[in-house]
């Protein structure tokens, strides 16, 4: 079973913080990486096996796996926040009338100004935001719920929205003013430049941190490998909540009464919650969620809040909140 463990170190600001741990205590001793990979990770890492004594040409594991990672990591470029506007591309769509709609996209074009209230003033939308983006009411009511239903202290002063899409969500949390940060980070290149550009038609464009890429590899980062982040991003696990509004691919919600959260794709909520987990985070799915998937990512007996949206009497999604957790 994977695990977390705390361990304590000393940041850049003086302070000391207990930062999450990973250990896969699933995988035995020795058998964690071909021999090839152990090869380049020595290579890279300044081992060369002619430099060592006989007796030291076996490494112990945790040095080939220390020796590993740094290898790994020194090849990772730094993730750090996109500092000026991406240009808006032919796929940052904005229809002035009906009649320019594609077919697929007309019932969402009719509910425009409850997507984003703004609309007319050039909000800009990919064709998969259209069907993604979270609607604006929606949006208000989650970053409202979200800042009042933290569930430890110290009171989180960062919000990192992990999959930002066209900002719907990181919008609605700028404006809440609830957040000294708000850090939105989306992989599509012209998905972010629509939610850089919306910010901007909302005017919280300099309250929002943007990162162009993936937010597993962020949370990953965060936890093992913060180095490879800008000095900026190195957040503090205890004063940070995440929000996840995945894709909600896979068989379609919709078909079914109950929805199946192991079958989300890309991400299922298992992988989600794994990445999620050391910090306090809010998951925003499918209206019809197995809710005894949920309930069984907490201990027995913990209660968590899980809340329905509703626009004109329907359900839109649900919101579960899950406190933080290292085992
Ligand atoms: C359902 S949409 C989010 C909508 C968003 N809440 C809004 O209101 O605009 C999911 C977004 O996650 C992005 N995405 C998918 N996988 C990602 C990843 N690993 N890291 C960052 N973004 C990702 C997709 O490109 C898509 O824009």
């Amino acid at each position: 079973m994977p695990r977390f463990k705390t361990r304590r170190e000393h940041s850049a600001d003086g302070q000391w913080r207990d930062w999450p741990e990973f250990t896969n205590t699933d995988e035995p001793e020795g058998t964690s990486q071909s021999p090839e990979i152990q090869n380049i990770s020595q290579e890279n890492a300044g081992f060369h096996e002619h430099d060592l004594d006989e007796s030291e040409t076996e490494l112990p594991t945790a040095r080939r796996q220390k020796s590993k990672k740094l290898a790994s990591n020194s090849k990772k470029p730094l993730m750090r926040p996109v500092t000026t506007k991406l240009p808006l591309t032919d796929k940052c769509l904005h229809f002035d009338d009906i009649s320019e709609v594609p077919g697929d996209l007309q019932k969402y074009y009719h509910q425009r100004y409850s997507i984003f209230r703004y609309y007319d003033y050039d909000v800009r939308l990919t064709h998969d935001a259209w069907f993604g983006v979270t609607p604006e009411p929606v949006a208000i009511q989650v970053a409202q719920d979200i800042s009042s239903s933290l569930f430890s202290t110290p009171l989180k002063d960062t919000i990192v929205d992990l999959f930002g899409g066209a900002g719907g969500n990181s919008i609605a949390f700028a404006l809440s003013e609830k957040w000294s940060r708000v850090i939105a980070i989306e992989k599509d290149t012209d998905t972010l430049a629509c939610a850089m550009h919306n910010a901007e038609v909302y005017g919280v464009q300099d309250y929002i941190t943007f990162i162009h890429g993936d937010c597993l590899d962020f949370l990953d980062r965060l936890k093992t490998a913060t180095e490879t982040l800008d000095d900026s991003l190195r957040l503090d696990p205890q004063s940070t909540m995440l929000f996840a509004s995945p894709p909600w691919g896979g068989v379609n919600y919709r078909d079914q009464d109950v929805f199946d959260l192991s079958t989300m794709e890309p991400y299922n909520l298992e992988v989600l919650h794994q990445a999620c987990k050391p910090m306090e985070h809010a998951l925003y799915l499918p209206r019809t969620s197995d809710l005894r998937q949920i309930a069984k990512l907490v201990p027995d007996g913990t209660k968590i809040d899980v809340r329905q949206y509703c626009m004109e009497g329907a359900s839109k999604a649900l919101v579960a909140f899950l406190p933080a957790s290292f085992d």
